[in-house]
């Protein structure tokens, strides 16, 4: 699956330019995590990758057909879209109901739809609850049940707006196995986030939004390394590689081990020790060989479709 965005520009009824000049290739078993303040734009942007919002202006296409050429309903089979508020979402009477729904109207026959509520009763944790009324489920429960509804139509590429809003621990274990599993499969898994530790463990390429813009676009390593830039669309990378920063580590790390790892490394001699020269600042001077990345802010350059 390629979804490519061609200067795609977005205005609501009311006037609102809410996407500008938007150039954008998702493809593959990609997994791209979308950041960026309130109000930056990304829901108009991942409302538009199956026809939710169409551009208006610009171009999208979906494995080279133009979005406008299909119905929503007819773009859903390929790319389903988890809704932030479930409640936006869910509205049939049990769990199972929800989980057949989607399949059934795509002519799917009832055997393949009873092991595919299996498989994902399994991975969304709602075994136990399949003959639940979705009203009676707990948020965490309610938003997985939302995602099973969609993983059910077993589409190529799956957003997902906001999906750790208001979860536990035992929550977010879940998704990031699901997560995982959708790679496995080949899928390409795009979600908008706030939480940046989340954004850190579970994908591989990060697109920041600010003011209708694409600002960034580039791994989290990439993305996270750019403090100043990342200031200006209130984003703060994840806690433990702003403390990598704070203490001047010569690399990006995003985790715990790599943390620990980069320590390591640093006492030997083999990466840099940056010298802070206004740590709350996060501003950086090289003491040394190496460095940080090269990647550089992107602002409406070419998409990046190989
Ligand atoms: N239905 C609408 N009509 C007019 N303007 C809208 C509408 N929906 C969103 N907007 C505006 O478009 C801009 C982008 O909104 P959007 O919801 O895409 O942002 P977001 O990045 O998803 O924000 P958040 O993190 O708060 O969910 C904002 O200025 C918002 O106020
Ligand atoms: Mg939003």
């Amino acid at each position: 699956m390629k979804i490519e965005f061609n200067n795609v520009g977005y205005s609501y009824q009311s006037g609102h330019q809410a996407l500008h000049d938007i150039n954008l290739c998702f493809e593959g078993d990609q997994s791209v995590a979308i950041i960026g303040q309130n109000g930056a734009g990304k829901t108009t942007l991942a409302k538009q990758l199956n026809g939710i919002l169409r551009p208006t202006q610009g171009s999208l296409t979906i494995d080279g057909t133009e979005i406008s050429e299909r119905t929503t309903a007819q773009w859903s089979k390929r790319v389903g879209y988890v809704f932030q508020n479930p409640d936006d979402q869910l509205f049939l009477e049990t769990v199972r109901e929800e989980f057949a729904f989607g399949p059934r109207n795509l002519g799917v026959d009832e055997a393949t739809i009873d092991s595919r509520i299996d498989k994902v009763a399994a991975l969304t944790g709602l075994q136990g609850k399949l003959d639940v009324h979705p009203a009676d489920l707990s948020p965490t429960e309610k938003k997985f049940c939302g995602i099973g509804a969609v993983i059910m139509m077993d589409p190529d590429a799956v957003v997902f707006d906001e999906p750790t809003c208001g979860q536990d621990y035992v929550g977010d274990v879940r998704l990031h196995d699901l997560i995982a599993e959708l790679k496995r499969e080949g899928k390409l898994c795009i979600a908008i986030s706030h939480d940046m530790k989340f954004v850190a463990a579970n994908f591989d390429r990060v697109v920041v939004m600010c003011q209708g813009e694409v600002l960034l676009d580039g791994t989290p390593q990439e993305v996270f390394s750019q403090v100043d830039v990342l200031r200006k669309s209130y984003v703060t990378p994840p806690p433990i590689t702003r403390v990598a920063q704070g203490v001047g580590l010569g690399k990006t790390v995003l985790t715990v081990p790599q943390f620990v790892e980069t320590l390591e490394e640093t006492r030997a001699g083999l990466v840099p020790l940056l010298k802070t020269s206004a740590i709350n600042n996060n501003h950086y001077e090289i003491v040394g060989h190496g460095g940080q990345s090269s990647m550089t802010q992107r602002k409406n350059k070419g998409n990046e479709c190989q």
